[in-house]
């Protein structure tokens, strides 16, 4: 047919149409922060995500660069830059999947509340454009403290009378990656194969690793070792910010988390069956609103949020004690967002 032979020349990334009547579904992913230190390796992985037909890339400056040269990468997806706020609109038309990692990063010493002034003024006013310009995307939160982030998101997207809470997604997947790495490191299994849920929040002792549920199981870890692997789990952050010593935190890490739970996002949109990812979303598996657990994704966005099937004593009791501060955390971001 013509257009197997037009597929042959390679002609058929340049016709989107062509492309997708026969490929995965047209589908827009706007990153909000993509000049900065995690924007742009992810901005490179999406690019390089087949699912991916048009990649907007959005930052206060920076963007044209990136995208000029992200765009020559001989994939399918589109890539447009977009900088300055006057420019916000059109990035986010048509959006089907926003990412958003615009703010300030951790420097030594600092926990990820201590960004809450800077970066929750920012999270309020990029979901008020997101209201107003693709109030139906899903949105990935990655900007910290995620904990109250995605909770001022929620309320700029209900005061807007757009809230959907199967579309708000806090990114903790860095979380779950780091659990998977420490955790074949420490039980001498392929990591490649390894599972491990983690729940509750993303900022310290909110950050709960389940070992006790890590596949394959290892019976070879002590309490110990798995006390350590929790700490060194909630602390993967901050050992990340000390290494830099005051050149950021994690970027390449979680551009790579990043862009696993945005694909895992779009497979679900495109109908992809028993896609589950652990994420911070609206909740009521405990007596918070908003949990992470894992979530089964779909084409609506949450399909189910599950729940956290059988704890350890170690891990019942680190349940309870991270429940003051996360729930201290969602009611200052539920507070700055009726405030401001
Ligand atoms: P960065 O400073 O390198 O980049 C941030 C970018 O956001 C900059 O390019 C900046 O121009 C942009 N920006 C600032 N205000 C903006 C606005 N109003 N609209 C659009 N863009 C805006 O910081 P980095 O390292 O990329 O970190 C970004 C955020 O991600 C931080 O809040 C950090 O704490 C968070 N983070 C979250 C993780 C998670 O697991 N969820 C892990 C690591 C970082």
């Amino acid at each position: 047919s013509v257009e197997f032979a037009l597929r042959r020349r390679g002609a058929a990334s340049s016709n989107r149409r062509l492309f997708s009547s026969d490929s995965a579904p047209e589908r827009k992913v706007a990153i909000l922060g993509a000049a900065g230190g995690i924007g742009q390796p992810l901005a490179l992985l999406m690019k390089l995500n087949p699912l991916v037909s048009d990649l907007a890339l959005y930052d206060i400056a920076g963007t044209p660069g990136v995208a000029a040269d992200v765009g020559h990468i001989n994939t399918r997806a589109q890539v447009a830059g977009y900088a300055g706020e006057e420019q916000l609109g059109k990035a986010l038309e048509g959006s089907d999947v926003v990412i958003i990692p615009a703010g300030v990063p951790r420097k030594p010493g600092m926990t990820r509340d201590d960004l809450f002034n800077i970066n929750a003024g920012i999270v309020k006013s990029l979901c008020t454009a997101i209201a107003k310009y693709c109030p139906s995307a899903v949105v990935n939160m990655i900007s910290n403290p995620v904990n109250s982030t995605v909770p001022i998101a929620s309320e700029v997207f209900k005061r807007a009378g757009t809230y959907d809470e199967k579309k708000l997604f806090g990114v903790t997947t860095l979380d779950v990656v780091r659990a998977k790495t420490f955790y074949a490191g420490k039980a001498k299994v392929s990591v490649a194969d390894v599972n491990v849920p983690v729940v509750g929040g993303h900022a310290g002792i909110t950050i709960l690793p389940l070992f006790s549920q890590a596949t394959p199981a290892s019976n070879d870890l002590s309490t110990e070792d798995i006390k350590a692997l929790t700490k060194r789990t909630q602390d993967g952050g901050t050992e990340v910010v000390e290494a830099k010593a005051g050149k950021g935190s994690a970027t390449l890490s979680m551009a790579y988390a990043g862009a696993i739970f945005a694909d895992a996002c779009l497979k679900g949109l495109n109908g992809v069956p028993d896609i589950v990812e652990c994420s911070f979303v609206q909740s009521s598996i405990t007596e918070l609103p908003f949990f992470a657990s894992k979530v089964r994704l779909g084409k609506n966005g949450v399909e189910e949020v599950l729940g956290l099937g059988p704890l350890s004593d170690y891990e019942k009791e680190g349940l309870e004690n991270l429940k003051p501060e996360l729930k201290a955390s969602i009611e200052k971001g539920i507070r700055f967002a009726k405030d401001n």
